[in-house]
Parts: C-alpha cells; structure tokens; sequence
C-alpha cells in the first residue's frame, strides 16, 4: 500500500477543493473520487488547484498529479500529518508521519523548509495492482511542529464498480 498511501497524503494538500475528476454515471465506482475540506481560512496550506492523470484512479497504472496552491505561512521542519484510511468501517491505515521527510524521500518539486507564497507541486504514483472493490474513506490532519493545523481533508475514492487493469 506504499505507494497509494502516498498519494492519499497529497489529497489534503488541496483540501480547499471538491471535485469530482469525472463526473458520468458511465464511470461511477470506476476509481472516481473527491474530497472537502474540513480546516479553516487561517489554515498554512491554501491550495488552488489538483490535476490527476489519468483522471479515473487505475489500479497499476502510474498517475501524475500536479497540486497549486499558496503557503500562507512558512512550513517548516518538524511539520507532521496523521492520516486514517479506511475501507468501508474497516480501518486499514492509521499513521502519523513527517511532512518534510516525505517530501525528501519523494524528491518533490516543493521542498521544506515551503516558503510563503505560491506553490507548485508534482509527482508520481502508482496504485496497486489489486485494489479492493470498495469506498475508501480518509482524512488527514496535517499540524506544524508548534501543533498548530495547517491542513484537515476528508476524501472517498469509489472503487465499487469493476475496475479497469491498466495494461503493463
Ligand atoms: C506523466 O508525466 C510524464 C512527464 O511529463 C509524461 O511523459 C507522462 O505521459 C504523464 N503520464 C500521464 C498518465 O499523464
Ligand atoms: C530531484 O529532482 C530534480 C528535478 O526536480 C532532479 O534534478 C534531481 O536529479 C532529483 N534528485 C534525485 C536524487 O532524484
């Protein structure tokens, strides 16, 4: 779960959005998702934009997302984000982790410590091969290292329809 756990971190940095990525009842339950924003104005991350490509969440296929926004304050070392995913009422994941630190690992285009400003930040993922049919719920909390919020979403990614494979 690696890899989608890692994209399920960047979600919340657009929290400020809801968008469903494809809106068709074709496509319903095919890797559709959204989220909302459950922070404030005052929060440090005020995103603008996400773009997920392919729109329509594949299981193995890689995506690129590219999320705009603006730092309102500087985020610094130390900032750290808890993140629950869960399948239906099932908990899967429940895990707190260092913001900056994955940004390192992930060799993103925003590094800490994010200065105040607009930002621009993209990169890849991978989805499993095998995903679980199934509504993912999650959320995530995002605090500085002082432990003020500086992100809050809730997001569903619907995989309850059959699923297409993308060809490897
Ligand atoms: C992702 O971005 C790379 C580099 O810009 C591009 O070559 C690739 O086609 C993109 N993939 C998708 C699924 O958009
Ligand atoms: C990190 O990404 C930059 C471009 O965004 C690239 O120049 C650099 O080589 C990358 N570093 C690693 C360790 O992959």
């Amino acid at each position: 779960m690696h890899a989608s756990l890692w994209f399920f971190t960047l979600l919340p940095v657009a929290w400020g959005l809801q968008i469903p990525m494809v809106d068709s009842e074709a496509t319903a339950g095919a890797g559709t998702w959204s989220y909302e924003n459950c922070g404030t104005e005052i929060d440090a991350f005020q995103p603008k934009s996400i773009e997920v490509s392919p729109a329509l969440l594949t299981p193995g296929a890689t995506h690129n997302i590219t999320i705009k926004g603006t730092a309102t304050e500087e985020i610094a070392e130390g900032a750290y984000a808890e993140a629950v995913l869960k399948l239906g009422m099932i908990k899967l994941i429940s895990k707190t982790f260092d913001i900056c630190q994955v940004f390192r690992e992930r060799n993103t285009t925003v590094q800490c410590p994010i200065q105040r400003g607009e930002f621009e930040l993209v990169d890849q993922f991978e989805l499993p091969k095998e995903v679980p049919p199934g509504k993912f719920v999650g959320s995530i909390q995002g605090y500085s290292a002082s432990d003020d919020e500086i992100l809050c979403a809730k997001f569903t990614v619907d995989f309850t329809s059959r699923i297409p494979r993308a060809e490897l």
